[in-house]
């Protein structure tokens, strides 16, 4: 039954109901009419005089009145089925043209082509709602299909290089062009480490994106933080003749946050290891940290090379790198800060990266609301 109902469209259905209710109103008219409104005009026609009317003058007036009441509700009847074809006609019209571009557009998204839209507006609140919840969607799955996408062709451009380094002494080593001496094998090691990093950064990333990377909070001190990244960073400041300073008060070095400490050390290296990647010998870089009552701020800050004002907004993008050729040479493949913003993020907390232009240093800085227990998400 419900199978053969399905078949019929909206405008049928619409009719079907005005006629129902068309019908109801008739027969009750009908009914109503037939029973009470005879009767009715007999008592008054017998009111009319005070003797007795002539049986033929009420026979006429009672064939009068019935004529005139089956003619109006004959008439009544019609015009308002007429009205009902119309109305349904109009209604129909008005609400099948936005679902078939609803339907059209779900068609799409279907087969993959997220840019499809409706319109919003048009019949009623319900239905906007319905569009724009439609077109968010649409816009959602777009954005994620655009990322998955760069991210695959980004990966493929990534591993390339690598592979094409291995392939080719590889190749040499084959023809008995080169050794397999310790520098060549020191170049190898270099090329697959990279794709290790590589293979490891985007598992980091994926993971925050799909909020599936683990937190594991503790009580923290800032100092212990701070001393932490220094040690694991100095000796590679030493290495490359680049001075680093660690820079907060006593009332900051004590305050204790809750936070993944392995994780925030992670931000604090990556943060340092940037900063010495874009300074020369004899350039300082500061770690600074300032806590208040609400949050405590950790600042990186460098003497280096500086970034232009148009790559600030795109750093923490994913696999973005300012000079591709020179960063790339120094192993980086742009996820380090996407990686840092996804773990401040997940601590409630905000990244920023600021410089006057080229040449001029940078400072990288991390604000972490304090009492982050709460609040802390993993993203
Ligand atoms: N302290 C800094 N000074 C100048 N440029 C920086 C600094 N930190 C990061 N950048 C720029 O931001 C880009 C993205 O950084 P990151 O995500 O860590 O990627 P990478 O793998 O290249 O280090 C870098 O390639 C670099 O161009
Ligand atoms: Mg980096």
């Amino acid at each position: 039954m419900i199978r053969r109902l399905r078949r019929f469209g909206l405008g049928t259905r619409i009719l079907a109901a005005l006629l129902a209710v068309l019908c109801v109103a008739a027969v009750t008219a009908w009914i109503v009419a037939l029973i009470i409104g005879p009767t009715l005009f007999h008592d008054h026609m017998l009111m009319v005089s005070p003797v007795a009317p002539d049986s033929d003058v009420v026979t006429h007036a009672e064939q009068a009145f019935d004529t005139a009441w089956t003619t109006t509700l004959a008439l009544a009847l019609a015009v308002a089925l007429a009205a009902s074809v119309i109305v349904t006609f109009f209604l129909v019209r008005r609400l099948v043209h936005p679902i078939g571009e609803v339907q059209a557009a779900v068609t799409r998204v279907a087969q993959g082509d997220f840019t499809a839209r409706v319109p919003e507006g048009g019949i009623g609140v319900e239905f906007a709602e319905l569009m724009s919840a439609f077109n968010a969607m649409a816009g959602d799955l777009d954005q994620t299909e655009r990322t998955r996408v760069r991210m695959l062709s980004d990966l493929a451009h990534e591993m390339r290089t690598p592979v094409a380094t291995l392939d080719g002494y590889l190749e040499a080593m084959q023809d008995g062009v080169a050794r397999a001496d310790g520098e060549t094998l020191v170049m190898l090691r270099e090329q697959t480490e990279r794709l290790t990093r590589l293979a490891e950064d985007i598992s980091l990333v994926s993971a925050a994106e799909e909020r599936r990377l683990s937190m594991h909070p503790t009580p923290t001190r800032i100092g212990d933080l701070l001393a932490t990244a220094e040690a694991q960073t100095r000796s590679r400041y030493q290495d490359h003749g680049v001075e680093l300073r660690v820079s907060a008060d006593e009332d900051s070095r004590r305050a204790e946050l809750s936070l993944d400490a392995d994780r925030m050390g992670q931000v604090l290296t990556n943060l340092l290891d940037n900063a010495l990647q874009h300074t020369d010998p004899g350039d300082t870089v500061t770690l600074r940290a300032e806590a208040t009552d609400t949050s405590v701020t950790l600042d990186v800050q460098d003497s280096g090379h500086g970034i232009a004002a148009e790559h600030l907004p795109h750093l923490f993008e994913r696999f973005y790198r300012v000079d591709t050729a020179r960063d790339r040479s120094h192993g980086g493949s742009g996820i380090g800060l996407a990686i840092v913003r996804s773990i401040v993020t997940a601590h409630a907390g905000t990244v920023s990266a600021h410089s006057d232009g080229p040449d001029t240093g940078a400072v990288f800085t991390v604000k972490l609301p304090r009492h982050t227990t709460d609040t802390m998400k993993v993203q």
